[in-house]
């Protein structure tokens, strides 16, 4: 069995393409394996507040001399740290805001990305991702037409997400991109269209590699 943390980042709670696609996985995903589980963390249901000064110094302190104040203030991080560790696999969907994350899926990876958990500097001071690497599935949904190619200059979204998650260890990463959400709705199904077939390939790929919890019959 496996445990699939899913995040979802775009604040529209409704009617949200990133959310429906991040659907249309899990759905299609529990049909292929049914015993799996998804644990869901929303960020628009769940805020993560910005880091504080007094979560730094806590960050900044050896766990084994943490006062209550110092645990208070890191119970947060640790737990989504935990969350993550114990993931077997990650489906993070997000829209692009800016060219880059929003700022509640920031919020979320200053909190995980902590020095002595997610990763460790070695004797040379470079950094080693200290999470096992696992499949990382993103879905993301941007407004601009693709074939104006704006988004080519100026996207950070994708290449900041991969570095970042590789930089605590998680290599496996694959894209699953809707663009041009808001083109005519023609063009906008066809590409909807498009990512499903995207995402049962991947569903598909995984489980030819992965075949022991195939459901049977
Ligand atoms: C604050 C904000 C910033 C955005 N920035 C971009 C952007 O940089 N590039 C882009 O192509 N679309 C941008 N969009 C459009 C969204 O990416 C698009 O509407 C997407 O479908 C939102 O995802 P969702 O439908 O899952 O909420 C922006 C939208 C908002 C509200």
């Amino acid at each position: 069995m496996n445990t699939i943390l899913r995040i979802d980042a775009s604040p529209r709670v409704h009617g949200a393409y990133t959310r429906e696609l991040a659907d249309y996985f899990e759905q299609n995903w529990l049909q292929t394996n049914p015993v799996d589980c998804f644990v869901v963390r929303d960020l628009a249901k769940d805020t993560i507040p910005h880091l504080t000064e007094d979560t730094i110094i806590g960050f900044n302190t050896n766990p084994d001399f943490h006062n209550q104040k110092m645990k208070q203030e890191t119970a947060l991080s640790d737990h989504l740290i935990n969350e993550l560790i114990a993931a077997d696999i990650l489906l993070l969907s997000s829209p692009m805001y800016n060219f880059n994350v929003p700022s509640s899926l920031k919020a979320y990876i200053d909190h995980v990305v902590r020095l002595g958990r997610t990763f460790a500097l070695n004797r040379d001071n470079e950094p080693q991702g200290l999470v096992d690497d696992k499949q990382a599935y993103i879905i993301t949904a941007c407004g601009l037409d693709p074939e104006k190619k704006t988004n080519d200059l100026h996207n950070y979204f994708y290449i900041y997400l991969q570095n970042i998650l590789r930089f605590i260890g998680i290599k496996s990463i694959h894209l699953i991109s809707l663009e041009g959400t808001k083109a005519t709705p023609s063009t906008a199904s066809k590409d909807r269209y498009d990512a499903h077939s995207l995402i049962n390939m991947h569903i598909e790929d995984y489980h030819k590699r992965h075949p022991a919890n195939l459901k049977v019959g």
